[in-house]
């Protein structure tokens, strides 16, 4: 931990907190950063603060960033310019960042906006209280060091009231030659199943009905922890996790994300197609279909190997959803090699797919190479992939039409208040009207047969059956 006083700063901090102060979060980035932030909201708002109707009117802001590819940094900078200029004529503002952005660039951060007060990196999210009392005293404070993440004890402000995200293991210790991750979110920590599956009856008793188990790789849950083996084989895998979490009483739906295919078993495959709970959605990132360049992506299988994992998912779940990462203009990927993604995405038929156009990370190995592709390239191959990934989804999406599917109401639909909104167990959202045509009301929190009417891009329209 560093705590500076720089004279060149503001003195926010000796302007102490007062009960009417206000907090502002903005998120950016993966639903690492999604959890850590309703954690940061739930330390404030028991320290007093409540949410602003605003951010420029908030007392405190805090940006919790994403470093993924350099425009998710960039939208940080432009944020903080912003904040950094209000705080001139209101010197009680307090501005954090926190998440991915504040570890890497750390004090960089400090020199670059003095306007800052406190730079937290993601293992300190459930320090916010401890971090803000020094900047109250009147230090500016930087907390990037690397740390053992300290057991949950808050509780998180969370944005559903149905569903919710359960940590289940932090970091990444894979070297995958373009992510920024590993350096910014450090180890592997995973948590204890008794602890995990404490969170959850917690979530159960509130209310919940869905949680999410979430990991950068969840295939590796519980290999760093204490190697209880049974007839030779680990015993804390992520599949053990889903059969000791699975009973919970009140929850009805559990999901899970991210697969890698490095690591994601049959075995997992077989639980998720017995376990009731679990839904039938995966997602599970390919990044390239071209056997070279997932070699120097250093991503650890073959497009074989995932080949055969979509083919048994589909023997034994077939009507899963499935859904994956993409990057396209690798350094060296050549035209044919190319090609070989869009095979790929013709012959899976995803439901859905993120795609991005390689950007150089820092201290990351293949931002050092000499074979960069031009940005011309990068455009160019991002929207061939995109055209293509919109066909086959289209398609893909049409087998809903007429179909009833099982949609767990989450919220009034925001834009039609007689309407509510909620997933399909394959993760699609739904919208449907509030009363059935037998004059059935549903509520938030409901678990509604919808018979499937209309199919769009990104989202599904039905009636209820009753
Ligand atoms: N842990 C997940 C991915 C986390 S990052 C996994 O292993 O698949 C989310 C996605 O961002 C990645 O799947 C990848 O497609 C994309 N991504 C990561 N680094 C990138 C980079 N340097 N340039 C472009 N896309 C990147
Ligand atoms: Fe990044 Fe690879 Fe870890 Fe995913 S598995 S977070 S892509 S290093
Ligand atoms: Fe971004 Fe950090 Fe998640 S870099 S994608 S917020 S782990």
């Amino acid at each position: 931990m560093i705590a500076t006083n720089t004279s060149s700063r503001p003195k926010t901090s000796l302007i102490p907190k007062s009960p009417r102060d206000s907090y502002w979060i903005t998120t950016f980035g993966c639903q690492m950063n999604k959890a850590d932030s309703e954690r940061m909201a739930g330390i404030l708002e028991e320290m007093g603060y409540h949410e602003a109707k605003t951010e420029l009117e908030a007392d405190l802001v805090l940006y919790n960033t994403c470093t993924i590819r350099d425009n998710a940094e960039q939208k940080v900078y432009s944020y903080l310019g912003r904040q950094a200029k209000r705080k001139q004529t209101s010197p009680h503002l307090k501005l954090i960042v926190a998440g991915c952005v504040a570890q890497q660039e750390g004090e960089a951060l400090l020199r670059r906006v003095p306007e800052i007060d406190l730079v937290m990196g993601p293992q300190h999210a459930n320090r916010l209280e401890t971090l803000l009392r020094q900047v109250d005293n009147g230090q500016q404070v930087l907390a990037t060091e690397e740390d053992h993440i300290h057991e949950d004890l808050t509780t998180a402000r969370r944005d559903s009231t149905i569903c919710a995200w359960v940590n289940v293991i932090y970091g990444c210790n894979e070297r995958c030659t373009y992510c920024v991750v590993p350096s910014v979110r450090g180890k592997e920590q995973s948590r204890y199943p008794e602890a995990i599956r404490a969170e959850i009856e917690k979530l159960a008793l509130l209310g919940y009905k869905e949680i999410t188990l979430l990991g950068q790789n969840i295939d590796a849950y519980g290999r760093d922890l204490p190697g209880i083996t049974k007839q030779g084989r680990r015993q804390n895998t992520f599949t053990d996790l889903l059969h000791y979490i699975h009973d919970v009483e009140g929850i009805e739906r559990i999901r899970f994300a991210t697969s890698h295919p490095r690591y994601f078993t049959s075995r997992l495959i077989k639980a998720c197609s017995e376990l009731q709970k679990v839904c039938e959605h995966f997602h599970i990132p390919f990044q390239s279909g071209d056997n070279e360049i997932l070699r120097s992506m250093a991503r650890g299988y073959t497009i074989e190997r995932y080949m055969r994992i979509i083919k048994q998912i589909r023997q034994l779940i077939p009507h899963a959803s499935i859904s994956a990462d993409v990057i396209v203009a690798f350094p060296g990927e050549t035209t044919q090699q190319f090609q070989k993604t869009l095979s790929v995405i013709e012959e899976v038929g995803f439901d859905q797919v993120n795609t991005a156009a390689y950007s150089p990370r820092p201290h990351t190995p293949a931002a050092n190479w000499p074979n960069q592709l031009p940005e011309a390239v990068k455009i160019e191959r991002l929207q061939e992939l995109n055209a293509l990934v919109e066909k086959t989804a289209k398609q893909r999406n049409s087998r809903y039409k007429h179909h009833v599917e099982e949609v767990l109401a989450e919220d009034i639909n925001p834009k039609n208040q007689n309407q509510l909104m909620g997933r399909t167990r394959t993760n699609r959202l739904t919208f449907f009207p509030k009363e059935g045509p037998l004059g059935y009301r549903y509520k938030p929190g409901d678990i509604v047969s919808v018979e499937i009417k209309e199919v769009r891009s990104f989202s599904l329209s039905g009636i209820p059956l009753r």
